[in-house]
């Protein structure tokens, strides 16, 4: 990929900051307080299974947090912060690099007094800091958006110390997401498919982190097979994956206007069913 496909998408991150606008919420005319309160309330609402209730860590059955007291972590892709804020009340040191200038505005502001945590703007293809640096990183739906990839999972296994670990959520090709919402929906019936000649990649591309549906997508949203992570993160020492996603997915099927899933699923199967086929994969690396 070229410096320009980066310049993408640092302008498109950088205008359409992670900040899961929708309802009454109007990310331009909130205050920044208000966007942190808005977003950490959506990761701990009860739509993501994999989310915690209000005491908890966020993804603390993801993320041993406990034992990364004391540590050195780096965030990729920190977003509005909500992570980072986790991971610096253990860490020694809290690290985070994200290409989107309105990111690193808005975090540089949250975390203005927080003296572990330190915020930069460069990519993680080329993440500045020596060999065996961290005890640990983490990312959260961020190197699938990546113009190279592989150079970023290659840049994260290079820093990391012999034995240490991360956690990513990278995007999963499959569930209703995916299948029912992007492919059938959106792709067939109306018709984003043949407007971009089959070309399946392009037409996700263009439906995917789009705020609404006139809004473009990400100009790079990959979603990955197992066989893909087998590829992508095989010079690990250990890959450990469970697939999860929002409770939306299998909520509401087949029509938003028909909750017909839920009238014949409980809550248990179709948590179940979010448990095996859905949106993302967490993935956990061992160095
Ligand atoms: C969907 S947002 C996720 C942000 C945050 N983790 C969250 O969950 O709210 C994707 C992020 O990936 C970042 N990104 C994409 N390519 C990157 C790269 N090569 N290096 C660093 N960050 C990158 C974007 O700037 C953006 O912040």
């Amino acid at each position: 990929m070229t410096k320009a496909t980066e310049n993408n998408i640092q302008a498109f991150w950088s205008d359409n900051p992670m900040i899961h606008p929708g309802g009454d919420f109007d990310w331009r005319t909130s205050t920044p307080e208000d966007i942190f309160a808005h977003v950490e309330g959506l990761m701990r609402s009860e739509k993501g299974t994999h989310f915690q209730g209000s005491d908890a860590p966020i993804l603390d059955n993801f993320i041993d947090y406990d034992a990364l007291r004391g540590k050195t972590v780096l965030e990729i892709g920190y977003g509005v912060g909500w992570l980072i804020n986790e991971l610096s009340k253990v860490a020694a040191e809290a690290q985070g690099i994200d290409l989107s200038k309105s990111h690193f505005a808005l975090s540089s502001h949250r975390f203005r007094d927080t003296e572990n945590v330190h915020l930069q703007v460069p990519s993680a293809e080329a993440i500045p800091f020596p060999d065996g640096y961290f005890d640990f990183v983490a990312s959260y739906g961020v190197i699938h958006h990546a113009a190279d990839d592989q150079k970023c999972y290659d840049e994260v296994r290079r820093v990391l110390k012999p034995g240490g670990c991360a956690f990513l959520m990278l995007y999963r090709k499959g569930g209703p997401k995916y299948w029912w919402q992007k492919m059938f929906k959106q792709g067939l019936l109306k018709g984003g498919l043949f407007r971009h000649r089959f070309n399946v990649a392009s037409f996700i591309n263009s439906v995917t982190d789009a705020y609404d549906e006139d809004s473009p997508g990400a100009p790079i949203s990959r979603h990955y097979t197992m066989r893909d992570l087998e590829r992508l993160l095989g010079r690990f020492a250990k890959i450990d994956v469970a697939v999860t996603g929002n409770r939306t997915e299998w909520d509401f099927l087949p029509a938003a206007f028909l909750p017909l899933t839920n009238w014949l699923l409980s809550r248990a199967q179709r948590d179940w069913l979010l448990r095996h086929s859905a949106a993302y994969w967490m993935v956990t690396l061992e160095k």
